[in-house]
């Protein structure tokens, strides 16, 4: 293969570090990873993934084999690589606003070590305004002359982020010059694949507002959902003809206990705070949110209801991870969900078809305390007063519910994820209660 230019990815172990490290390996450019956590570096150096992503852990060995992908620890390796890819994380403070300190000091570590110049492509999610701010603070410490800021949104999902990176459903690139934001496309632009060049605030706020969106469209089929209920309809059909309209379309509008996760929360909440900074109001999005955190406590009330309370009540969970594919519990409605019912008194036992323990879903010990973790759904099931689904995984829906109900000792099911149909349980004699049906 061409070998072509270098790259650098700053932030190089994490979700969207690593996949675009590895793939832009397996394009030919000599991918130079830089993160801090030599421990973790020596763990894929050993074979060990920091995280599940499907088809990742090929691509690295593949890549790391042939030499294109290489990890360091040290930010002078970076100098070789025209092009810096900035994929640090961006938390949430408490107030919701995003901490986008670490992406201003990479650039800041990244710049301070350069003797030419540098584009550094921010694929972090930053609020609106970010890559200007740091164009400024680059001009005032004299480091402009190494350092170009740059906008790429990266809109890739967890669980398909290999096969998202291959196909993107678009390329957005925000760069103060057409020239500089082509560079910067050229990397890899698929052909049939929509490229949109702009500034830097436009690409800032389509990142935000895309999650925005897509939360929205969740929370609207989910208020949709409490509807249902009252008049005896079925959110899934209602969903699927909502759906049919080809302006809507069908993605999306699954409805269950909400959104969860390290992102559409996450960057709903900081685009809030972006509203506020404006001193404008977004009462569209503020109801989005409430709509969510509403849904996690309505499961539970649910539970509470069939159950009669939920004191010495005996729990099965099945699901952890916050969508299925994947074993990331950060943020995951599963935490919060388990906390409530521990707090009214039940006792919980937890299956997750991918994290078998608090320490494979990087829990502290103490996160759920007097959780137990079961080796299968029917282990979870046994003996309990009722089983709740917090994660649609495929097995879920394989499971032989027949089997399910002889190991329950209440049979009740509340699925926050409507995996099953309401008739076949019925006729098994399981009490099932699903979310809009
Ligand atoms: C999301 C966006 O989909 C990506 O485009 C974006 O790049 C990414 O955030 C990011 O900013 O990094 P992700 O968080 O991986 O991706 O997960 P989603 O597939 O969006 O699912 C988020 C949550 O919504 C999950 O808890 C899922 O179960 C829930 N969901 C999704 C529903 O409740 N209903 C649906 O119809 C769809």
């Amino acid at each position: 293969m061409e070998k072509k230019t270098a790259v650098g990815i700053v932030g190089g172990l994490g979700h969207i570090g690593l996949i675009q490290a590895a793939c832009l390996a397996k394009l030919g450019y000599k991918s130079i990873a830089y993160d801090i956590n030599s421990a973790k570096i020596k763990d894929i150096q050993r074979g060990k993934m920091p995280f599940y992503e499907p088809g990742l852990e090929e691509l690295v060995h593949e890549t790391m084999d042939n030499g294109l992908l290489v990890f360091t620890t040290r930010v002078t390796d970076l100098q070789e690589a025209e092009m810096i890819f900035i994929c640090t994380g961006t938390p949430a403070l408490p107030s919701g606003e995003a901490d986008t300190s670490q992406v201003y000091s990479a650039i800041e570590e990244v710049a301070r070590h350069r003797s030419n110049q540098a584009l550094v492509i921010i694929k972090s999610t930053v609020p609106a305004g970010t890559c200007r701010k740091i164009a400024a603070f680059l001009q005032e410490r004299d480091l402009a002359a190494r350092a170009a800021v740059v906008s790429c949104p990266e809109f890739l999902r967890e669980g398909s982020g290999v096969q998202d990176f291959w196909k993107p459903s678009r390329i957005v690139v925000g760069a103060p010059s057409r020239e500089t934001a082509e560079k910067v496309a050229g990397l890899y632009s698929p052909p049939g694949i929509p490229i949109l060049l702009t500034t830097w605030e436009n690409a800032e706020l389509i990142k935000h507002a895309s999650n925005a969106f897509l939360a929205s469209k969740i929370s609207f089929i989910n208020e949709i959902a409490l509807l249902c209920e009252q008049v005896g309809a079925d959110i899934r059909v209602v969903s699927r003809g909502i759906g049919l309209d080809p302006r809507i379309n069908p993605h999306f509008l699954e409805a269950g206990i909400g959104f969860s996760g390290p992102c559409l929360e996450k960057d709903l909440k900081s685009l809030l705070r972006q509203f506020q900074e404006a001193k404008k109001e977004a009462k569209l999005l503020e109801a989005a949110l409430r709509v969510n955190e509403e849904k996690r406590r309505e499961i539970v009330h649910k539970l509470q209801a069939k159950l009669g309370g939920l004191r010495g009540r005996r729990i099965a969970v099945l699901g952890m991870a916050f969508k299925p594919q994947t074993d990331d519990v950060r943020d995951s409605h599963s935490l919060p969900i388990i906390k409530q019912l521990l707090s009214a008194g039940a006792s919980v036992t937890v299956h997750d078809p991918w994290i078998k323990s608090p320490r494979e879903g990087r829990l502290a010990e103490n996160d759920l305390p007097g959780v137990e973790w079961a080796s299968s759904p029917h282990a979870a099931a046994q003996g309990k007063d009722a089983l709740l689904i917090l994660t649609a995984w495929p097995e879920y829906r394989e499971l032989d519910l027949k089997q399910i109900k002889d190991c329950l000792a209440v049979p009740l099911i509340v699925d926050g994820r409507n995996i099953y149909e309401s008739g076949q349980l019925r006729e098994l004699g399981i009490d099932y209660q699903g979310v809009g049906i």
